[in-house]
């Protein structure tokens, strides 16, 4: 049976880079033989907030739930809704509702890409950063004690479920697991907060037991940010906190190039609710209408939206591959939009890609 995507491209260059994004999963399902059907819905975009008030209508979570995932262009207009609301209003909400706990963004230095990094090369940057998507530092509790006083006071809990902790460290050992250098490094900061910290790296203790394959290190947050910068040929997973994994997961990318490419899953490993796949940036107002984007972020989230849909089979693995290949050719040898210094359009790359993954 085929399987269903739902198809939000939201606001600015959203509209732009998603029909490349389905162009080449098109390409790559009719080449490995899937079958995808695709529904489009005009929610989470400006326009929608301007007719209803709202950035999605009142029945957003049974509509959605009927779909396997959800393929996402981006989200904000600020001249039109305040960024605040456009994001709670919509992405968040997906996250949230839909338990999407784990943000998984690879971070991977492609070739023809200018590393900003000196001197590192394609195969020192290759690792995967794996956040936790719900709880953590980014929590509703609290309040301001004592408002307008001199005593005033901000509060704001963190909260770190054994259950939220250990699903996002055994899915992160169990990637790190599949790979060949079966490495996971833990964020932590247990010198700075000491409370929810030595927490998270007791039950990364216990729960590494299970897999005595991967060979597992922490570092502190500070040091760690540094090194992805110095040396990111020490990294294979990476797992952190949703505030550490926030910041860790726009770092990578930016060491390993340009925003334009830097793709990101937002899952539910049990697929009781839909998962997302987005590329990292956002609408980019500044060069919407110019045709001008790059659509590659886009086409390397479907690639993975192809690989999770497959859970394992085969033959969705070369799908994804292919992509990727795809990917790495148009890099290689062109056409580039102007971010990469090239003059091509969003439409050109896009088809270059998908004719490389239908000639694979
Ligand atoms: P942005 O990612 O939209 O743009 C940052 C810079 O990167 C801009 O100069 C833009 O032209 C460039 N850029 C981004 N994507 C590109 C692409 N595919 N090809 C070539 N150049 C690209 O971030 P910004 O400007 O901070 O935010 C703009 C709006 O997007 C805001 O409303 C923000 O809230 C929203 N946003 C939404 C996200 C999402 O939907 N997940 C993520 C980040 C921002
Ligand atoms: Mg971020």
């Amino acid at each position: 049976p085929a399987h269903k995507i739902a198809v939000i491209a939201g606001d600015g260059i959203g509209q732009e880079v998603m029909p490349e994004g389905i162009r080449a999963v098109e390409a790559a399902a009719a080449a490995f033989d899937i079958e995808i059907e695709w529904t489009h819905f005009d929610w989470a975009c400006a326009d929608f907030y301007q007719r209803h008030g709202e950035m999605l209508p009142p029945d957003w979570f049974t509509t959605l739930s009927q779909f396997e995932a959800i393929f996402f262009g981006a989200v904000g207009w600020p001249e039109v809704v305040p960024d605040h609301i456009s994001l709670w209003g919509s992405l968040l909400r997906f996250r949230r509702e839909f338990d999407q706990y784990i943000n998984l963004r690879p971070v991977k230095l492609m070739p023809g890409v200018p590393c900003p990094l000196a001197g590192k090369k394609p195969e020192d940057i290759d690792f995967l950063v794996v956040r936790e998507n719900t709880e953590g530092e980014y929590s509703d509790v609290g309040g301001i004690l004592y408002p307008g006083t001199e005593r005033e006071v901000a509060i704001q809990q963190s909260s770190f479920s054994r259950l939220g902790v250990d699903r996002v460290q055994r899915f992160a050992l169990e990637l790190a697991r599949q790979r060949p250098k079966q490495h996971l490094t833990s964020a932590t900061k247990s010198n700075g907060m000491a409370i929810s910290m030595p927490y998270w790296d007791q039950r990364m203790a216990e729960n590494a037991r299970a897999f005595p394959e991967v060979r597992v290190d922490q570092y502190h947050i500070d040091i760690l940010a540094a090194r992805f910068v110095l040396s990111p040929e020490r990294f294979d997973v990476v797992v952190a906190s949703n505030l550490f994994g926030d910041i860790l997961s726009d770092l990578g990318p930016a060491c390993a190039g340009t925003i334009g490419i830097a793709p990101s899953a937002n899952l539910n490993p049990e697929r009781t609710t839909p998962s997302l796949f987005e590329p990292v940036h956002g609408s980019a107002p500044d060069i919407f209408g110019q045709g001008i984007a790059n659509p590659i972020a886009t086409i390397w989230s479907g690639a993975m939206m192809l690989d999770f849909l497959g859970n394992g089979e085969p033959r969705y693995r070369q799908a994804h591959d292919a992509i990727l290949s795809a990917i790495e050719a148009s890099l290689l040898a062109g056409p580039h939009t102007p971010d990469l210094g090239g003059s091509a359009t969003t439409e050109a790359v896009g088809n270059a890609i998908a004719n490389t993954i239908a000639s694979h």
